[in-house]
C-alpha cells in the first residue's frame, strides 16, 4: 500500500508542488480510509441488526452517561438523560398517540433539544420523522403536510406562537392531527414510562431504506421530500464526525443551523451521536447570539451554511472576535471572497467545507488551514482519482437548455477537460439504481428527472446534481453555480457567482450583500446580467458610488460579465439554511412597473457609466430603439 501510494504521489502534477503532493496524499488517504472504516462498520451493525441510532444512543449512554450530549441555551443533557427522555417520548409516541412501525409523523420544531427527543424517539418505536421547515405557512406548508403522508403532526410551540401553523393545517388538511409540544405536554411527557422499546420495533433497519423525510430548500419551486437513508443517518454521519477529528470527550460542536435540513441533522446531530461527542444546538441563527452562543457553550467547532460566514463578517469588529476556543469551522457554501477574512478575523485554524446534495449519494472535502485550496469545496489527489474517479464526473452542459450536451454523433456525454465548467454528476450502480439513490418520496417524475441514462456507454445510470463545478490540473474542485444560476449574454456563459463575488469584495465594501441573475430583455437575445445589491449604510446611493464599483468591476470581470443593471435593494432574502433567494426578484426584473416603491432605485450601464433607470429608458427598450 505505501509502495503504491508513493507511486501515485509521483504523479501529481509537478505544478502542485511538492508540499501541495503531500498534503494531497495524506488528505486522499485519510479521506478514503475514514470513509471504508465507516463503510465496513455500518455493514457490520447492519448485519448485526443493530443499525437504528437509537442502539448508537444506548451504547452511549452506558459507556459514558455523564457525558454531555446536547447544550442549548446554557441546559444540559447528558447522555444517560438524554437516552432516557427518549425512551419516554417514545413511548408516549405508542400510548398516546397510536404511532405504529412504520409510521410517518411530521416534526415541525425550530431547534431545542425536545426535537431530538422527539426524532430519535419516533425511531425507538418505528416510527420515521419528516422534517418541517418551520418557516412555512400557507400553500407551501399545506404542500409539504400533504406529500409527507403523515397523518399526526407535532409542532413546537415556539413555531405555533410565531407562524401559528395549526389552524392553517386544520382547515386545508382535517384529516391530520396537529399536536402542539408546549410546555404542559412536555412535563407530562418528562414523566412518561421508561421501558425500554423492544427490540422487534428497532429492527429491520437496512442502510439503503428510508429513515426520515428531509425537504430540499425550495429556492426555486416548493420543496420536495427527500428520502434519508439510515446510510447517511449512520455511516456518513460518523464520516464527518471522523473527517473532522472531532475529539468525543473534549469537542463541543456548535450549530444554528436549522435541524430540519440535513445539513445541521445528519452532520452535526447524528454526527455527534454517531461518536459520543457534544452536539451544542442554537435556536436558530442570529448575528447577534452567534458568537455569545460559542463562547457560553465552550464550543470547539462550528458549523455554517451558505452565506453564514459573510454575515457574521458584517458585524462591526469587535475585541471579543477571537474570545472564544473554536479551532474548526465546517459547513458549505463558504465563498472565497470572505474565506480567509473569516479564518484570520476570528482566528479560526481550519475551514472544513464539502460539497453534497441532501439527494445526493458522494461529496467533496476539503480540510484547509493555509493559502492553498482557499475556496475550494473539495480536494481530490490522485488516489482519490483512482479509487473514485470512476465515480464522479464533470461533464459539458448546454447553457441555454440547461441538460448535460450530448454527442449529436453518439448521442453519450462529454467529460470537461481539467478547469473547464461543467455539472457534477454521481455514479449509481445500473442494476440497483436504489440502494445509494432514494429520491423524492411519492415522486417518480421528480425522482427521474435526476437520473441520466447511456451516459458514457448503453446503460450507465448517473445522478444528475445540477451544480456547475470545476476541478483544477491540481485537484482543486470549485463550486460555480447552480444551473439556472449562469445565464448567457453575448454568446458568454456569466457564472452569477463570480459577479457577485466580485461586487461583495469591494475593498471598501461599498455592497454589504448581492444577489445576481440574468433577466430576458426585449428585442435582446440571452440574458442581462442584474445585480441586486444592499448598500452600506454610509454609502450613498449615488453617480460617484457606482463609478467607484464600476471602474473596481472592469478590474475583476470580464467585460460581459459586468452587470447591465444594478438595483439596491434593502435586503438580500434567504433559506433557513443562509442561501440566497432569488425568484422574486428575477420575476420583477428591471421592469420599472415591478421594482417600483423598493428600498432604492435601477441604474444601467449606458455610454461607460451607470445612470439612473428611467420609465423611458424602458420604453426605449421595449421599442427597440436601444440594443444594449
Ligand atoms: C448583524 O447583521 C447586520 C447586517 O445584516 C448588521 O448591521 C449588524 O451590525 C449585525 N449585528 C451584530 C451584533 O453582529
Ligand atoms: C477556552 O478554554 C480554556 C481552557 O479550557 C478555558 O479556560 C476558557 O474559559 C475557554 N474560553 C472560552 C471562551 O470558552
Ligand atoms: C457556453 O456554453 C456553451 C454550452 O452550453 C458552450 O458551447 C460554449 O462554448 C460556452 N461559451 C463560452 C464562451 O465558454
Ligand atoms: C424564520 O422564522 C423565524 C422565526 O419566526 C424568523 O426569525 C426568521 O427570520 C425566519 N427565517 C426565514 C429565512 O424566513
Amino acid at each position: 500500500m505505501a509502495a503504491a501510494a508513493a507511486a501515485l504521489a509521483l504523479t501529481v502534477p509537478v505544478v502542485a508542488g511538492y508540499l501541495d503532493a503531500k498534503y494531497q496524499l495524506m488528505s486522499d488517504l485519510h479521506l478514503i480510509s475514514t470513509l471504508t472504516f465507516c463503510r465496513i462498520q455500518a455493514l457490520l451493525r447492519e448485519k448485526r441488526d443493530r443499525l437504528n441510532p437509537f442502539y448508537t444512543l444506548e451504547e452511549n449512554a452506558q459507556k459514558f452517561p455523564e457525558r454531555t450530549w446536547i447544550w442549548f441555551q446554557g441546559r444540559e443533557y447528558t447522555y444517560k438523560q438524554g437516552y432516557e427522555a427518549v425512551i419516554r417520548h417514545g413511548n408516549w409516541f405508542r400510548d398516546e398517540q397510536g404511532v405504529k412501525k412504520g409510521d410517518i409523523v411530521a416534526i415541525d420544531f425550530m431547534n431545542c433539544p425536545e426535537m431530538i427527543f422527539i426524532w430519535i424517539g419516533l425511531w425507538s418505536v418505528g416510527g420515521i420523522p419528516a422534517f418541517y421547515n418551520y418557516n412555512l405557512t400557507g400553500d407551501a406548508l399545506v404542500h409539504v403536510v400533504k406529500v409527507s403522508t403523515a397523518k399526526l403532526a407535532i409542532v413546537g410551540h415556539r413555531v405555533e406562537q410565531t407562524v401559528g401553523v395549526k389552524k392553517q393545517i386544520n382547515d386545508a388538511l382535517p384529516e391530520v392531527k396537529v399536536v402542539i409540544f408546549d410546555e404542559d405536554l412536555e412535563n407530562k411527557v418528562n414523566g412518561w414510562r421508561l421501558d425500554r422499546p423492544e427490540d422487534e420495533l428497532l429492527s429491520g433497519a437496512k442502510l439503503a431504506d428510508m429513515a426520515a423525510l428531509v425537504y430540499t430548500s425550495g429556492t426555486t419551486g416548493l420543496p420536495k421530500p427527500a428520502i434519508v437513508s439510515w446510510w447517511k443517518n449512520t455511516g456518513a454521519s460518523k464520516f464527518v464526525a471522523l473527517w473532522l477529528k472531532l475529539n468525543p470527550g473534549k469537542d463541543r460542536y456548535y450549530t444554528a443551523m436549522p435541524v430540519y435540513h440535513s445539513s445541521a441533522a445528519l452532520f452535526n446531530v447524528m454526527a455527534c451521536l454517531q461518536i459520543g461527542a457534544t452536539s451544542c444546538l442554537g435556536e436558530k441563527f442570529s448575528n447577534r447570539t452567534f458568537w455569545p452562543e460559542v463562547r457560553a457553550s465552550g464550543s470547539t467547532v462550528i458549523q455554517y451554511v451558505g452565506e453564514t460566514c459573510r454575515y457574521l463578517l458584517t458585524a462591526p469588529p469587535s475585541p471579543d472576535d477571537k474570545n472564544h476556543n473554536v479551532t474548526k469551522a465546517f459547513g458549505n457554501g463558504l465563498r472565497g471572497d470572505v474565506w480567509k477574512e473569516f479564518r484570520e478575523r476570528f482566528g479560526i485554524r481550519a475551514i472544513g467545507e464539502f460539497y453534497a446534495a441532501t439527494e445526493g449519494m458522494s461529496g467533496t472535502w476539503n480540510m484547509n488551514t493555509g493559502d492553498w485550496g482557499v475556496g475550494a469545496v473539495g480536494v481530490a489527489g490522485a488516489l482519490i482519482n483512482l479509487l473514485q474517479g470512476s465515480k464522479t464526473a464533470i461533464v459539458d452542459i448546454d447553457y441555454e437548455t440547461e441538460e448535460i450536451w450530448r454527442d449529436p454523433a453518439t448521442g453519450f456525454c462529454k467529460k470537461v477537460p481539467n478547469g473547464e465548467r461543467g455539472e457534477m454528476i454521481f455514479k449509481l450502480d445500473e442494476n440497483d439504481i436504489g440502494a445509494s439513490y432514494k429520491g423524492y418520496y411519492r415522486n417518480e417524475k421528480a425522482s427521474m428527472s435526476k437520473l441520466l441514462r447511456d451516459v458514457f456507454k448503453k446503460g450507465d445510470a448517473w445522478f444528475r446534481t445540477g451544480d456547475v463545478l470545476t476541478v483544477t490540473d491540481d485537484g482543486l474542485i470549485y463550486f460555480n453555480d447552480r444551473i439556472g444560476d449562469t445565464y448567457r449574454w453575448k454568446s458568454e456563459n456569466v457564472s452569477t457567482m463570480e459577479v457577485s463575488n466580485a461586487i461583495n469584495s469591494h475593498p471598501r465594501k461599498i455592497v454589504l450583500d448581492s444577489a445576481v441573475f440574468g433577466v430576458p430583455l426585449p428585442n435582446h437575445d440571452g440574458n442581462a446580467g442584474v445585480a441586486c445589491v444592499v448598500l452600506h449604510p454610509e454609502v450613498k446611493e449615488d453617480e460617484a458610488t457606482f463609478d467607484e464599483l464600476l471602474s473596481y468591476l472592469q478590474k475583476s470581470l470580464p467585460r460581459y460579465a459586468t452587470p447591465l443593471f444594478i438595483r439596491v435593494i434593502g435586503e438580500v432574502e434567504r433559506t433557513g439554511n443562509n442561501k440566497v433567494v432569488k425568484g422574486g426578484l428575477r420575476k420583477q426584473g428591471v421592469d420599472p412597473e415591478k421594482t417600483a416603491g423598493q428600498a432604492g432605485g435601477v441604474w444601467w450601464l449606458k455610454d461607460g457609466k451607470y445612470q439612473k433607470f428611467t420609465d423611458d429608458d424602458w420604453r426605449e427598450i421595449k421599442a427597440g430603439r436601444v440594443k444594449l
